[in-house]
């Protein structure tokens, strides 16, 4: 198949080098020249573990380029996916759909022969039919089926779930469509990934539940946690004894910080609005938006509590980013927990993997070159992403480096007994 990808950003790059390396033909378009520039000379501009290789092999084959000329990518396509940003609109939490819509545009102008268009970006109920309505009034004449095909990966270990999915969810109204997308996942059929055909309407509504119903589960568990330190309960024992239960599933009950990222927050709010404003309001999900808001908040006073005041203090944090093995900074709970502790008068310490450089472009901190530079003379340490080398700190050496050994470690990963053994003031959260 020939596919055109349009938005070359994480979910276009992502997706367009996946689907070349299941075969297929495709052109991945940005309007952003420099970025499609670097991408012809082989660099990535994203952190996503494996997604250089993949694009590397994909162009070395000759199945996978880079294009800003948009019309040069759909001429002659099987398939155009729309996998441009939808920001949530300033102000109102909607999502913004003018990316969306100037690319069906543009779009509707190159198309040449039967294509299916098809969303891959998150987009609210109805968005599949209002570009179908702008490229028919644009091209009258064109030929085309308009198809929902969102995507659930996670960042960090995006080209695994592309490759092995729980599932593929298509949403389109005609089988000549249907047989486009069956085509397009073929090589999933191997195996066995169930593929949900519905329609436009369930597949688009399909994304934001499940995303919803994973912050429901996060959020949960959070508060959770509170209970749990206020009766002196475990909330790792909670989460395991509820999630061996199938009908609830062990995954998503870690509590911490609040989720962020680059989905999450964003489409709760969206989900919000829709409902709202259809006359069909989620209030459960109204209240986790406004509890995971309000938590950030409250971790940021957590660990003022725990250094007892923190106007003067110097404190290391290991970890910006919103979860490991990204270097997304979006929505991370770091950009209001740090400055709050600033305007506090704590001075930050501050070292993450990949995240240092997009952090910088939101917050002035003492940046470090590792975990050891951050901690060396600091009051205490944060932790407020769980990266793998944060979880195996020499303790000793902690110990040493730190005025004192304090350790708020908001990830839970460490143990209570271990750290007490090692001589370390600890807190974590939900547990004694
Ligand atoms: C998420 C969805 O998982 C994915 O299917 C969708 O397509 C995009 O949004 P992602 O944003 O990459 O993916 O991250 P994810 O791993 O889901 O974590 C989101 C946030 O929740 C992070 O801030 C993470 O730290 C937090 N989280 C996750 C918890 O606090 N506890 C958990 O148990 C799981």
């Amino acid at each position: 198949m020939r596919i055109a990808m349009i938005g070359s950003g994480y979910v276009g790059l992502v997706s367009g080098a996946c689907l070349s390396e299941f075969g297929h033909t495709v052109i991945c378009v940005d309007k952003d020249e420099k970025k499609i520039a670097a991408l012809q000379a082989g660099g990535i501009p994203i952190f996503e573990p494996g997604l250089d290789e993949v694009v590397a092999a994909s162009v070395k084959a000759g199945r996978l380029s880079f294009d800003t000329d948009l019309g040069r990518a759909v001429a002659g396509a099987d398939a155009v996916f729309i996998g441009v940003g939808t920001p949530s609109r300033r102000g109102d939490g909607h999502a913004d759909l003018s990316y969306v819509f100037a690319a069906a545009e543009e779009i509707a102008r190159a198309l040449t022969g039967y294509a299916v268009v098809v969303t891959k970006s998150t987009v609210p109920v109805g968005t599949s039919r209002k570009v179908e309505e702008i490229i028919k009034q644009a091209r009258p004449d064109a030929e085309f089926d308009m198809a929902s095909n969102p995507e659930f990966l996670r960042e960090g270990s995006a080209i695994e779930d592309f490759r092995r999915p729980d599932r593929v969810v298509v949403g389109c109204d005609t089988d000549r469509a249907r047989d486009v997308m069956r085509e397009i996942y073929r090589p999933l059929y191997l195996s066995e990934t169930p593929i949900v055909f519905t329609t436009r309407e369930s597949s688009e509504l399909i994304k934001y539940a499940a995303n919803a119903f994973l912050a429901v589960k996060i959020t949960f568990i959070n508060e959770m946690a509170d209970i749990c330190e206020k009766v002196g309960g475990d909330v790792q024992d909670v989460a395991r004894g509820m999630g061996l239960d199938g009908r609830i599933g062990n995954k998503f009950l870690h509590a911490g910080p609040g989720y962020g990222g680059s989905c999450f927050p964003k489409d709760t709010l969206a989900l919000v609005q829709t409902a709202q404003s259809i006359g069909a309001p989620t209030r459960i999900v109204e209240a986790v938006v406004a509890v995971n808001d309000r938590r950030k908040q409250d971790m940021a006073k957590k660990i003022e509590t725990a250094f007892g005041g923190v106007k003067g203090k110097t404190i290391a944090v290991l970890g910006l980013t919103f979860k490991p093995n990204t270097d997304d900074m979006r929505d991370a709970p770091s950009l209001v927990i740090l400055p709050y502790l600033q305007a506090a008068g704590a001075t930050i310490r501050a070292y993450d993997p990949e995240g240092c450089k997009e952090a910088a472009k939101h917050m002035q901190l003492d940046y470090r070159k590792d975990a050891y530079d951050a901690l060396d003379g600091a009051d205490g340490v944060v932790i407020l992403t769980e990266w793998n080398e944060f979880r195996a700190l020499d303790l000793p050496r902690v110990k040493a480096a730190l005025k004192q050994p304090l350790m708020v470690d908001l990830r839970n990963i460490y143990r209570p007994a271990q750290m007490a053994e090692a001589g370390f003031r600890y807190i974590s959260v939900g547990r004694a």
